[in-house]
């Protein structure tokens, strides 16, 4: 047991960055597991937009400032979080490593961040609320079967959950081709391709030999076939529910007592409307490029969010973030902060609690350094005038960006 703990806590120290880590979950899990968690749908033009579009903006440091003490804390909801950071709602990490969810949320509780635990996770509400104490907020798609959803969203409030997180772009699953191709798809067969795969990646399998996979365990009583991988998948896709709309939404505003967080919104109009009904945040999302291929990188889609915001509640973003410096690069677009989903689940998978430790150490060592590189010590001096971006959205030398500080809410 001991001896386990350290052989992962080495493999979490060689990385150097979110890309190391991402190498060490793809020696440790199959293809057809790994590209699970990577791939996007269809020709993955989203999923490498959200990147482009980090890359594309640029920063203008400010010079001789003293940068000797630096914070990277922010309000998140009004209480103090170790940096503009949350972790986005990924389901099915146990399949990948068992222990996936509740790493995740006690990385999250060690940096002072709070945890999103997703409707298809493999940790239920209760156990992460009792193995990981700290900041939870609880996604919930939207289920055909009412009943259940409300069932859940009764014991997210009951475990004392901050936040609940309603995700509305998917009223369909997307076309993911990796899974398509490397056999991830249901029935789930063990055909000689995914064999061979598993004896390739023996840690993997073996802890699947001994142990099965997990169980979506707010889903149990979806569908007897969840006790298996591929029956999870199918029973959660099916039972999405496509004829959500506003008034429903509407129905679980007025059921939910505390925040209510939106995400999947990447227009201002939609953005406006749901300042209007009550929504108490929004996230920018679109999936991290797994659903709509073709959609809007969620960097581009920030100026005009905030624009229909207009200040009145905190606007994240996520999609691509892969180093401390795209959060500060958020932030001075005026973002109140980020949520991360694959930069977090790779180290989770490569070596369980140290590997996702470890991403959030290598994001938070970024952002620290982006923060004293730039002239910044603190997050609330941070708006567009640190962007030297030319894009159509932000406009040559930040102009653009400046006439966003006002949306500029971190609570
Ligand atoms: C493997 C995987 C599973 C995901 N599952 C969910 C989910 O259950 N609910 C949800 O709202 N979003 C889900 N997402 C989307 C993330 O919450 C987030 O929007 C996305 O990962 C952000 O992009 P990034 O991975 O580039 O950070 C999932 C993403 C991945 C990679």
């Amino acid at each position: 047991m001991m001896f386990g703990k350290l052989y992962w806590e080495k493999v979490a120290l060689r990385a150097q960055s979110i890309e190391d880590l991402r190498q060490a979950a793809s020696r440790y899990l199959p293809r057809v597991m790994f590209d699970f968690y990577d791939g996007g749908a269809e020709d993955e033009c989203t999923l490498r937009g959200n990147r482009e579009a980090f890359t594309r903006l640029r920063l203008r440091p400010r010079v001789l400032v003293n940068v000797e003490k630096v914070s990277t804390t922010q309000l998140i909801f009004g209480a103090p979080a170790g940096m503009p950071v949350a972790i986005a709602p990924t389901g099915g990490g146990g399949y990948g490593r068992r222990t996936t969810d509740v790493a995740l949320a006690k990385a999250a509780a060690h940096f002072g961040l709070p945890y999103t635990l997703s409707t298809s996770a493999t940790a239920s509400i209760e156990r992460i609320a009792r193995e990981a104490p700290g900041r939870h907020w609880f996604q919930a798609y939207i289920l055909k079967d009412r009943e259940l959803l409300n069932r859940l969203i009764d014991r997210a409030r009951d475990a004392d959950y901050e936040a609940l997180m309603i995700t509305v772009d998917l009223p369909v699953g997307g076309k993911r081709e990796r899974d398509l191709r490397n056999g991830f798809r249901t029935p789930f067969r063990m055909g000689w391709k995914i064999a061979l795969d598993g004896m390739r990646h023996p840690r993997w399998t073996l802890g699947v030999a001994l142990r099965g996979f997990p169980s979506p365990e707010n889903l149990l009583e979806l569908d007897r076939s969840m006790n298996t991988v591929n029956g999870a998948m199918t029973s959660v896709g099916k039972s999405y529910d496509p004829s959500f709309d506003w008034d429903r939404l509407k129905e679980i505003r007025d059921k939910w007592p505390r925040r209510l967080i939106v995400k999947g919104v990447v227009r201002g109009d939609d953005a406006a409307e749901l300042v209007k009904m009550g929504c108490d945040a929004i996230v920018v999302s679109n999936h991290g490029g797994r659903q709509l291929d073709g959609g809007i990188a969620t960097m581009d889609a920030l100026p005009d969010v905030l624009g229909g915001v207009a200040g009145r509640i905190p606007v994240f973003v996520d999609g691509g973030v892969r180093r401390g410096v795209d959060v500060l690069k958020a932030c001075a677009a005026g973002a109140s902060g980020v949520l991360v989903g694959r930069a977090t689940l790779y180290g989770a998978l490569a070596a369980g609690e140290p590997g996702a430790m470890r991403s959030l150490s290598i994001l938070k060592d970024e952002l620290d350094r982006s923060m004293r590189l730039c002239g910044m010590r603190d997050l609330s001096t941070v708006n567009g005038d640190l962007l030297a971006t030319v894009s159509e959205h932000f406009g040559a030398g930040g102009h653009r960006a400046r006439s966003l500080d006002s949306a500029v809410n971190f609570t």
